[in-house]
């Protein structure tokens, strides 16, 4: 953090203060106006919070402008090609890459607590059959405080990382249980013998009748895909749960804020918003029709998978996968007309003057639904996929703020109701 200072001059009271510039070690030169108010009596005004930073974290980094993506320090290109989700999910929690004993350790923590209450089984099948399963998880998630409250204290380092633990091992089985519900499988108990995603998708697909072997190329792509979903600086759902946090609420609430703001399709229920959307063009032919519709401004129609708040330039994450995605087809030998009408949609959109102006580039679930679908996961599994990486990123969040929680998140409003006035009884009105 420097030293800088810049001078505010309000023309109004003809005085002026000084503002300290902040730097961190990447990134743009942040104002502090931590004293603005105090010392002028103004507030900020910065709608979707698009020009403030709510905190400091030495997590995740993100150029926008260069598309460039970092996990501590690390390129999230290196990562995808290098490293695997639970070295990743260590990495982000602790801050370094793991040696081999603490790798072999996390693993084993992880592995040990992926099982669920068998009372939370009786909890989830209350729910009606065709219920979504992000609305079961974030029920879910939210009721392990029911059964962990002896453990709940976000004072205690100790608890919090065991309660950070517990929601990174369970997610993936509750994940199942949602999916097995309305299908109406049993539920599959998690196997410890087997890695973490090829364990999730053990407790997906596979049924008591006869063996499963969990196909390696499935295995591999859904991994690169919790990699890069592991997690996104202060995303909306990741600042939910910081604010949440914020309050001192335990650590099951904040991630299950966390799991319904991702839902939204502006947010994480962007994936499956994209297939829906595919569906609905049906054919190339119609391109032109939805692209019209895309930028009529008194259309709410908005081509789902493009623009990012962030990414000005293109998501390095969307490069990826879709590079991905098209192995994957390759390698599983499946046809899919959604990739080829996804691409030609992305083409059309990429020369056209709207999105060209407005920087409007794929983003990470715009090719994501399309390996989802490729390995059996059904679109309304999509965000919950999302949901299961990004709670390595939330719980990273979390600790980092309980670290330093600071002040309760409380923002500020300019107020546009009546003025004051006088409570008339009723036969006055
Ligand atoms: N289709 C058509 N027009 C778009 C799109 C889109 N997908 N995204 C933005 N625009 C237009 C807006 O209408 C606006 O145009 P205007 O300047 O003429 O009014 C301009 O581009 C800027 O858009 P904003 O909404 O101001 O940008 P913002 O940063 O607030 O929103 C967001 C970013 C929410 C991601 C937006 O691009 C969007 O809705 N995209 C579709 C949903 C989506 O894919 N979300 C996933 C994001 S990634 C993630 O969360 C994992």
């Amino acid at each position: 953090m420097s030293e800088n200072k810049v001078t505010l001059n309000d023309q109004t009271t003809g005085k002026s203060i000084e503002l300290p510039v902040l730097k961190g070690s990447q990134g743009d030169p942040t104002l502090d106006i931590k004293n603005l108010h105090k010392e002028t009596g103004y507030f900020t005004y910065d709608p979707g919070f698009a020009q403030t930073a709510a905190c400091s974290s030495a997590i995740t980094f993100i150029d926008g402008n260069k598309g460039v993506l970092q996990y501590r320090g690390y390129p999230i290109e290196q990562l995808a090609e290098n490293s695997n989700f639970l070295e990743v999910a260590y990495l982000l929690l602790n801050g370094n890459l793991p040696n081999t004993s603490e790798m072999a350790d996390f693993d084993h923590d992880i592995t040990y607590h992926s099982m669920v209450h068998e009372k939370l089984n009786n909890f989830m099948s209350g729910f009606h059959y065709d219920a979504h399963p992000m609305a079961m998880m974030s029920g879910a998630v939210g009721s392990l405080a029911a059964f962990y409250h002896d453990r709940l204290d976000p004072e205690d380092p100790n608890q919090r990382e065991l309660a950070a633990k517990r929601m990174i091992a369970k997610m993936p089985t509750i994940a199942a249980i949602c999916y097995r519900h309305h299908r109406g499988l049993p539920n599959a108990y998690p196997k410890n013998n087997l890695g973490f995603t090829e364990r999730f998708l053990d407790t997906m697909f596979s049924v008591p009748a006869e063996p499963y072997e969990v196909n390696p190329v499935a295995a591999k792509a859904l991994d690169l895909l919790f990699i890069l979903h592991a997690d996104h600086e202060q995303n909306a759902s990741t600042s939910t749960v910081r604010l949440v946090g914020s309050t001192g609420a335990n650590p099951y609430a904040c991630i299950a804020a966390g799991i319904a703001a991702l839902w939204g399709p502006a947010h994480g229920g962007a994936n499956e918003s994209v297939l829906k959307m595919l569906d609905e063009i049906g054919s190339v032919d119609n391109i032109p029709k939805y692209i019209a519709k895309a930028k009529d401004r008194n259309d709410p129609f908005r081509l789902m998978g493009f623009g990012h708040r962030v990414y000005k330039n293109f998501d390095p994450r969307a490069s990826i996968i879709r590079k991905a995605c098209h192995d994957v087809l390759n390698e599983l030998n499946i046809t899919d007309p959604q990739l080829d009408l996804a691409m030609e949609l992305e083409e059309i959109a990429l020369r056209d003057e709207f999105f060209v102006e407005r920087k409007l580039y794929p983003n990470v679930d715009f090719y994501s639904g399309i390996i989802y679908k490729a390995l059996g996961i059904p679109v309304s599994m999509f965000t919950v996929m999302f949901a299961i990486a990004r709670t390595v990123g939330w719980a990273a969040q979390w600790l980092e703020m309980r670290e330093d929680p600071g002040k309760i998140g409380r923002p500020r409003q300019i107020y546009t109701g009546e003025t004051t006035r006088d409570y008339l009884k009723m036969d006055q009105r």
